[in-house]
C-alpha cells in the first residue's frame, strides 16, 4: 500500500453553504494534512493533530505556501470547441452557424478527434479540473476518442455523442435511428469503464425533432444510471425558436419533461431565461443547472440569477462552456460568476463560489459519492494551488484574512498559473513546473 501525506492550507466544502451553516459547509484548516491511501482519501486534518499518528511507511509532501483543493468540477463544456473559443462578434444561433457548426464538421475525422481530445484534456488538468460532463459532436467515433483518452489518464469524466437530426449543416446530423444506435453502442462501450459516464446530449430543443427527443427519454430510461445534459432558455431568440417549433408545450422545460427528459439526472446548461415556474419545476423533478457565467457574458446571452436557482432550490453547478465561455478556468468562472453577481445587485459569497466550483458540480454529475470533497474513502483528486504564482498573488494573497478572502483573491487574479499540481486518485496527472 502506498501511504502519502501532504501537508498544506486545506479546503473543502462538505455542503452548499447557502443551506447549511458555514461551520459545517466548509472545512479549512490553515496549516492542514491530507493523508492519501492507494489513490483514495485516508484522513483530512489538522496537521497537529493528525502528524502525530501516522506511522513511519508515510512519505510526508510539505506545500508551504499552497492550498490544497478538492479537483475542479466543470459542469459543462465541449471539448470540440477548443478552435472557437474568443471568436469574436456573434450571439448564439449566430455563433453556432458561423463558428460552431463549422469547427464540429472536421471530428468526422478521428485523427483531428484525437488531437482535439488530447489538447482538451491537458488544458482541464492545467486548470485543476479533475472531474467534467462534456458535449462531444454528433460523430460516434468523436465520443470514442474523448472516452479513450479520458481513460487513458483515469479521469472521472462523463460525456456523450450529440443527438441532431435537425436545423444543422449536412455532415452535422444523425436521425432517430442512427442516434439511438451510436448512443447505445456507446454507452454498452464505455459507461462505467475506469470513471467514465455517459450522457444522453441532444443538442437543444432547436436541432432535435419531438420524434428524437422521445428517443432520447426511451434510452434514458433503459439505462438509469446514465445523465441527460443538453442546453436549455440561454438566449431569447432561440426561446422564441423553441416556442415556434414546439407550439403545444407550456415551455421550453416542458418540450424536455413530455419526453421524460427532466429528472434527478437531467444537468441543463444555462437556464438564464427561466421563469421561477420553471425552475421550480426543475428543482422538484431534482435536476440541476449548469451557470456558464463567461459564456453568457461572451455570447451576450444575459445575467443568470443564482439567487432565484437556488431559492427555487435548484442545484446548480457551474460551467466554463467553452467554446462559448472564454476560459477553461473553474477559479476564473468563480470570478465571472460573481460578476454577474453583481451586475444583478447579488453579492456571490466565496465559500459558495467555490461549492459550485467543487461539491455542486460533483452533485450535479452524480458523482459526489466519489470526488468532490476530501470525505474519507473518496477518490484523491485534488489540486495544488500556489498562492504566490505571481507577485500579485504573492502580495494579495499574504493580506488574506480568512478562507473566504483568500478564494476570492484567488478567483480573480488566478487561473492556471495557480495551479501548480493537479492529482488524479494520488497521482500527479499535471506539474505546472515540468
Ligand atoms: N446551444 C446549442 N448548442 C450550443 C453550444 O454549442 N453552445 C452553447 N453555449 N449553447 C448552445
Ligand atoms: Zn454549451
Amino acid at each position: 500500500m502506498t501511504r502519502r501525506a501532504y501537508r498544506a492550507a486545506i479546503a473543502h466544502m462538505l455542503d452548499d453553504p447557502s443551506r447549511a451553516p458555514a461551520e459545517e459547509a466548509c472545512a479549512y484548516h490553515p496549516d492542514g494534512l491530507l493523508l492519501v491511501e492507494d489513490g483514495h482519501m485516508a484522513a483530512c486534518g489538522a496537521w497537529a493533530d493528525l502528524a502525530p499518528g501516522l506511522g513511519d511507511d508515510v512519505e510526508m509532501v510539505e506545500l508551504p505556501g499552497r492550498l490544497i483543493t478538492p479537483g475542479f468540477v466543470d459542469a459543462h463544456v465541449h471539448y470540440p470547441q477548443t478552435d472557437v473559443m474568443a471568436a469574436w462578434g456573434t450571439r448564439l444561433l449566430d455563433w453556432l452557424h458561423t463558428y460552431t457548426f463549422p469547427a464540429e464538421q472536421a471530428f468526422a475525422d478521428r485523427a483531428h478527434a484525437d488531437a482535439a481530445a488530447a489538447f482538451f484534456l491537458d488544458q482541464l488538468l492545467a486548470n485543476g479540473t479533475t472531474s467534467a460532463l462534456v458535449f462531444c459532436t454528433v460523430h460516434k467515433a468523436s465520443a470514442d476518442a474523448l472516452f479513450e483518452a479520458a481513460l487513458a489518464c483515469n479521469m472521472r469524466l462523463t460525456a456523450g455523442k450529440v443527438l441532431m437530426d435537425r436545423g444543422a449543416p449536412e455532415g452535422l446530423t444523425d436521425t432517430v435511428e442512427t442516434g439511438r444506435a451510436d448512443t447505445e453502442a456507446l454507452i454498452r462501450a464505455w459507461r462505467g469503464r475506469g470513471r467514465l459516464g455517459y450522457a444522453i446530449t441532444p443538442r437543444f430543443a432547436v436541432t432535435s425533432t419531438d420524434a428524437q427527443l422521445a428517443m432520447a427519454g426511451e434510452v434514458a430510461a433503459a439505462h438509469p444510471d446514465v445523465l441527460i445534459h443538453t442546453h436549455m432558455s440561454e438566449n431569447p431568440e432561440e426561446i422564441a425558436a423553441v416556442g415556434e417549433l414546439f407550439p403545444d408545450a407550456r415551455d421550453y422545460l416542458d418540450v424536455y419533461a413530455r419526453h421524460g427528459l427532466v429528472g434527478p439526472r437531467s444537468v441543463f446548461a444555462h437556464c438564464v431565461h427561466s421563469d421561477e415556474d420553471a425552475l421550480r419545476r426543475m428543482a422538484a423533478a431534482g435536476a440541476s443547472a449548469a451557470f456558464c457565467p463567461s459564456s453568457n457574458l461572451l455570447l451576450g446571452s444575459g445575467l443568470f440569477s443564482l439567487k432565484q436557482a437556488c431559492g427555487c432550490g435548484v442545484n446548480t453547478a457551474l460551467g466554463t462552456d467553452v467554446g462559448g465561455g472564454g476560459s477553461f478556468s473553474l477559479l476564473q468562472m468563480m470570478a465571472e460568476a460573481y460578476k454577474v453577481g453583481q451586475l444583478r445587485g447579488d453579492n456571490l459569497n466565496p465559500l459558495h463560489a467555490f461549492y459550485l466550483a467543487t461539491l455542486a458540480g460533483a452533485r450535479a454529475l452524480h458523482i459526489d459519492d466519489k470526488v468532490g470533497d476530501f470525505a474519507v474513502g473518496k477518490e484523491a483528486d485534488f489540486v495544488v494551488l500556489d498562492l504566490a504564482a505571481t507577485p500579485l498573488l504573492a502580495r494579495r494573497t499574504a493580506q488574506a484574512r480568512t478562507l473566504a478572502e483568500l478564494l476570492f483573491i484567488l478567483s480573480v487574479l488566478g487561473d492556471d498559473r495557480t495551479v501548480e499540481r493537479t492529482y488524479l486518485m494520488g497521482r500527479l496527472a499535471h506539474a505546472r513546473d515540468t
